[in-house]
């Protein structure tokens, strides 16, 4: 997205606190959907907030751009607290909301200029801002295509892209490549890393453990509505899954061995469809891995780690 004539990185204070929450509430009904969250991102930084499905993300993201209003607790967007100054705070952030709404029967460049009006782009600008917006997306050549003939892949990077041109200082992507086939979700990633790049700070959320390994400085793990542990994915690994896990393959009855031969003594396993995992996989005496039979070292991981903590698997 930068057009700036030097490709001297932007000063960025990471001091500064691009969002801060503290004991945020939402509640539906009898549902807790966001119980008491806390939450720092750095400016300039990307933290993704990594949880199942009904972990309160989306609520969370919600309450970020004033859409939905919490019970109790403090939001504080780029300084404003919000929801009572979310206008002051829309105008500087991106959004990109989990579900597509642009306009099918717009084109490209007809979606980017409605919205970069509405943005309140100053109109001198706004040729330029539709223009490096198509550029960041790669979109150029479908420019003066209708919306409705673009690739799931092109939609979604157009739904960025159209966050971006107003230049915001803060962006939230919500569960920015779900449903996409692995070489699109690549593209999107090399956009948001490049969005990051230029200084921008983006709290982007997932279930994808990759995703969050990839492209967040610092991850908050999220589970109903809380945030059960926090740090740069390497940090998270180290503290809760150590150093590798050990991985057998076989029948039921064989992964079911592996299960009871470890659990009395304090091992922790996980499944993944045909295979068991032990985890901490370090710390096994030799005698119990020669007992174990042929498994395969494989370094610890984000998904452990919501495993050990949770109990719950992620998704896929
Ligand atoms: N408007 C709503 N009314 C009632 N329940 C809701 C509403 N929005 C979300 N929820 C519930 O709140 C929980 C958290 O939802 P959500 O924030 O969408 O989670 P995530 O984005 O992490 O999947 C879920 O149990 C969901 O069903
Ligand atoms: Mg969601």
């Amino acid at each position: 997205m930068t057009s700036s004539p030097s490709h001297a990185p932007p000063l960025v204070d990471h001091q500064v606190l691009a969002l801060r929450l503290r004991g945020v509430v939402k509640t539906f009904g009898d549902l807790r959907a966001v119980d008491g969250l806390d939450l720092d991102l750095r400016a300039g930084t990307c933290l993704g907030l990594l949880g199942p499905n009904g972990a309160g993300k989306s609520t969370t993201m919600r309450m970020l751009t004033g859409q939905a209003i919490p019970d109790s607790g403090e939001i504080e967007v780029l300084g404003f607290p919000v929801p009572q100054k979310s206008k002051q705070a829309r105008a500087r952030m991106g959004v990109v909301p989990q579900s597509e709404n642009l306009d099918e029967e717009l084109t490209v460049r007809q979606n980017l200029t409605v919205w970069a009006t509405l943005l309140r782009v100053p109109r001198r600008h706004r040729v330029k801002a539709v223009a490096d917006a198509m550029v960041a997306a790669q979109l150029v050549e479908r420019a003066d295509s209708k919306v409705q003939t673009l690739s799931g892949g092109m939609k979604r990077r157009l739904l960025i892209a159209r966050a971006l041109v107003h230049r915001p200082a803060l962006v939230l992507l919500d569960e920015p490549t779900v449903g996409l086939d692995p070489q699109v979700r690549g593209d999107i990633w090399t956009l948001i890393d490049q969005l990051r790049s230029s200084g921008v700070s983006v709290l982007m959320s997932t279930h994808y453990i990759e995703e969050a390994e990839r492209l967040c400085d610092d991850v908050a793990v999220v589970s109903h509505g809380k945030v059960i542990a926090r740090g740069t994915p390497a940090e998270l690994v180290g503290i809760h899954a150590g150093v590798e896990a050990l991985e057998f393959f076989g029948p039921p009855v064989r992964l079911q061995r592996v299960e009871d031969t470890v659990a009395p003594l304090g091992f922790s396993t996980r499944r993944t469809g045909p295979s068991v995992s032990v985890l901490r996989a370090e710390a096994l005496p030799q005698h119990v891995v020669d007992a174990l039979g042929e498994g395969s070292r494989r370094a610890a991981n984000l998904e452990d780690v919501f495993v050990l903590l949770t109990g719950e698997r992620l998704a896929d």
